[in-house]
């Protein structure tokens, strides 16, 4: 069994052999992108809800696409016309739709630990699609997937991951997954979006944003999280891009096979200038396509797939 949990509610919690494997499952259902029918009816017959109490554009279509593709029945929840606005709590509302019998809940929430929360109250499984400033286990998975297509092994490779430190559910979960697969990771941005006490992560921490990319083989480059308040932490967008923005001034002084990721949604010309977001270094789709692959290969494996039966990824 790949996943010990019936659950996936961050990368702290997985071990290295846990991600391994679920890239392993994510590579092979990426191969089937290629093909003229990209659907398998391995769900046909499960329940899944996407219960997103937060904005999401990417999350939200890809594990609708991933659920699809695989054949699942998919119910999608929205806060603003459910019967939380009539004060019904999260947890009511998730007994009510447990009580319904589905097979899975995926929660978005802006408060961290609301999908442990769950998953400590209801049969099924929870997958964290984003908890507030903690942990968002998916997005974490599909750019170390997006890294591993291009590096490999990711041991001894160095990524650093720039911006809005302490905003961050995606830099949390990228901190935790690339540690543990033996990756040297760095951190960099402004010291009031990078606390020194991240260090204790097990990565370094570098306020020079030259130094933090000169010897890079990718580069992270993460939103500046304004409504999480980070507004109130530099003196403004075109402070921010001088100092930490990555330009193409930035990228020529890369190594020249480093690339640059991006989780989505972009500011463009605050954190990346709009001319590197859309030049030959980034991957930034090639995260988004792998994402569904990541989140088919989780709920394949949570529903008890076998990881045997989908042949080779080669
Ligand atoms: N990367 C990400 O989580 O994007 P969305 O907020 O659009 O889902």
């Amino acid at each position: 069994m790949i996943l010990k949990s019936k659950d996936v509610l961050g990368l702290e919690g997985m071990s290295a052999e846990e991600i391994r494997g679920v890239l392993e499952i994510a590579f092979r259902f990426r191969a089937v992108f290629d093909r003229p029918v990209r659907s398998v009816p391995i769900m046909r017959g499960r329940t899944v809800v996407n219960f997103f109490h937060e904005p999401s554009t990417r999350t939200r279509i890809s594990f609708e696409l991933a659920e699809k593709r695989l054949s699942a029945d998919i119910v999608n929840f929205s806060a603003a016309t459910s019967s939380f606005k009539k004060g019904e709590t999260l947890r009511d509302t998730a007994e009510n739709l447990a009580a319904m019998k589905i097979d899975m809940l995926v929660i978005r929430h802006s408060s961290p630990g609301s999908a442990r929360y769950l998953a400590n109250v209801l049969d099924c499984s929870v997958i964290n699609a984003g908890d507030g400033a903690h942990e968002h286990p998916t997005q974490g998975l599909l750019d170390i997937m997006t890294m591993r297509q291009r590096l490999g092994d990711l041991r001894g490779k160095k990524i650093t991951i720039i911006g809005d430190i302490a905003h961050s559910r995606v830099a949390r979960s990228n901190i935790w997954g690339l540690t543990k697969l033996g990756a040297e990771v760095t951190l960099c941005g402004p010291p009031t979006m990078v606390p020194g006490v991240l260090e204790r992560m097990g990565v370094r921490v570098e306020y020079d944003l030259r130094r933090a990319v000169a010897e890079a083989d990718v580069l992270n480059v993460l939103r500046i999280q304004l409504e999480r308040g980070a507004g109130k932490t530099f003196p403004g967008n075109r402070e921010y891009h001088r100092m930490y923005g990555i330009t193409n001034e930035v990228v020529r002084s890369l190594k020249p096979e480093a690339f640059i990721l991006h989780p989505g949604p972009m500011n463009r010309d605050v954190e990346i200038a709009g001319e590197v977001a859309d030049g030959p270094r980034q991957v930034i789709l090639d995260q988004v396509a792998n994402g569904v692959a990541v989140r088919m290969a989780l709920i394949y494996l949570l529903s008890g797939g076998d990881p045997g039966a989908l042949g080779s990824s080669n």
